[in-house]
């Protein structure tokens, strides 16, 4: 069968710490979206891995698949291997032919397009990655896949085509000269074919690339069982989050049948379980209607809100948790759970189960407050709504709870559910309520052994 993770809010759910911990079941692990943009910590014997490419599950030998609906950074790619290998680890990675190559042009346009908006405060605050404009190149049928890599031929042919048209971008478009950027043989044909060329030769050498589709489904035909291990969240999915403060794939259960190859049914005859963080953080830009605070200065996007309680709370809460960004460092933003965001997010991916991370960091507060629903325009609302404008403009309704004391969370973990402060244990029962959802996992803690495993989906 196959097991879906999905993020359920704006990434940083903990989605790598339950693929860990369920992918003992699976035999693949495959990642469907995104690129190095994902930040996934592992915690394994102590050790904690912090991968960005390599699918989570190829830390304790399963066999990791970057599927079609990825896009992949080679040079990402292989140091990332290189330093799992010198860390003693041999992961089996396997990419997909049909997956999008992050090219160093990629990440110099996602910088320069970032610097522009910026000055009318407009930057999404993306990772810098080069995302964006990968997934554009592939909409604009103008990209260069990992398979194209394997043959010199296609690579120059895609190269000679796709190149001048980057070089124009920079220069005429944005005027700016070339030679005077950080790195210009990221639009230099002959360099970028020499160094990707090489990767080809090495996706080639150790057999790496796939047909993701083909691999997956014999596998399953095997009897394996299949990890789909999503990237991002829901609401910074390209067609399902606050459009334009969005990644440029679909981390939502859909994209999981378009970037692997299996079909929709396949997918949806197996478990999807959504991560919900305990509360909500952002490193990005765009709205957040429970928000408590964010660094003003140091937090893209973030509109200062004014010192005070807020202010302390929200820190309180990103140092108890250690809310700064796994690839870019950044300070994240943080909120309230806001359950309209829920709603919708349950709808879209249809949620088997549910993982709760997280509940540890908001022990010992006095109250804990959730979004319970909107007020938009004088009318109560119980989901998002579809515009990032009317989202903005949401008010948030919040239910109280009676915090919940620190307690020894490996003990608790150990001993299972009745263990759990009880009001604790409310705030789980009002979750599954309110999205009609069970919760299958409950994170205390981020170490492998400080989860509540309530339900194992193989
Ligand atoms: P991902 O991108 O969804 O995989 O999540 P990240 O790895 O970016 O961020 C989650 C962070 O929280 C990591 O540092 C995890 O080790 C940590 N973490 C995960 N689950 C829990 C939990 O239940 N409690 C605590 N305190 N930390 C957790
Ligand atoms: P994981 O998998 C949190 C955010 C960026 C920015 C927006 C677009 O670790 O949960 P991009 O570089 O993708 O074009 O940036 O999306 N973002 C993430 N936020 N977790 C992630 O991944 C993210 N990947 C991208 O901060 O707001
Ligand atoms: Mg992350």
């Amino acid at each position: 069968m196959t097991v879906t993770i999905v993020g359920s809010q704006l990434g940083d759910e903990g989605k790598g710490g339950i693929v860990d911990l369920y992918g003992d079941d699976a035999d693949v692990v495959a990642r469907y979206q995104g690129g190095d943009n994902a930040g996934h910590t592992v915690v394994h014997e102590g050790e904690e891995y912090k991968l960005s490419l390599v699918p989570s599950g190829a830390i304790r030998g399963k066999v990791g698949v970057l599927g079609n609906g990825c896009v992949v950074n080679p040079r990402t790619l292989f140091d990332e291997i290189d330093t799992l290998q010198d860390r003693g680890l041999d992961p089996d990675v396997r990419v997909a032919e049909r997956a999008h190559v992050i090219l160093p042009y990629h990440r110099i346009l996602d910088g320069i397009e970032e610097d522009i908006k910026s000055e009318d405060d407009d930057e999404i605050g993306t990772t810098g990655r080069g995302i964006g404009p990968t997934y554009e190149d592939k909409a604009g049928r103008r990209g260069v896949r990992v398979g194209d890599l394997l043959d010199p031929d296609v690579l120059r042919e895609r190269l000679e085509y796709v190149v001048p048209q980057k070089r124009a971008v920079v220069e005429d478009v944005y005027g700016l000269d070339i030679e005077e950027l950080a790195d210009p043989d990221a639009f230099d044909v002959d360099a970028l074919f020499e160094e990707f060329r090489e990767f080809g030769r090495r996706f080639e050498a150790e057999e790496m690339t796939v047909n993701a589709g083909a691999f997956l489904a014999a596998a399953r035909d095997e009897g394996q069982n299949v990890m789909l291990e999503g990237a991002q969240g829901t609401i910074i999915d390209i067609d399902h989050g606050n459009y334009p403060y969005v990644t440029s794939s679909n981390p939502t259960a859909g994209g999981a049948a378009t970037g692997t190859g299996l079909s929709p049914g396949v997918v949806g005859s197996g478990e999807v379980i959504g991560i919900v963080k305990a509360y909500l953080t952002r490193v990005g830009s765009g709205p957040l209607p429970t928000e408590l605070g964010g660094v003003a200065g140091d937090t893209p996007g973030y509109d200062e809100q004014g010192e005070g309680e807020n202010e302390e709370l929200a820190t309180y809460i990103r140092e108890e948790g250690g809310e700064y960004g796994t690839v870019t460092g950044r300070p994240r933003r943080v909120g309230w759970l806001d359950v309209p965001m829920l709603r919708h997010s349950t709808r879209v991916s249809g949620f088997t189960g549910l993982a709760l991370n997280h509940l540890d960091v908001l022990a010992g507060l006095d109250e804990v407050k959730v979004g319970h629903t909107y007020t938009l325009d004088g009318e109560e609302l119980a989901a998002m709504p579809a515009t990032t404008e009317q989202w903005s403009r949401c008010e948030a309704n919040f239910r109280t709870f009676e915090g919940w004391p620190e307690v020894d969370w490996a003990g608790v973990a150990a001993e299972g559910y009745e263990a759990l402060p009880e009001n604790a244990k409310g705030y789980v029962e009002y979750i599954e309520d309110e999205l009609d959802t069970p919760v299958y996992a409950i994170g205390v803690g981020p170490g492998r052994g400080e989860t509540i495993v309530r339900e194992h989906p193989f």
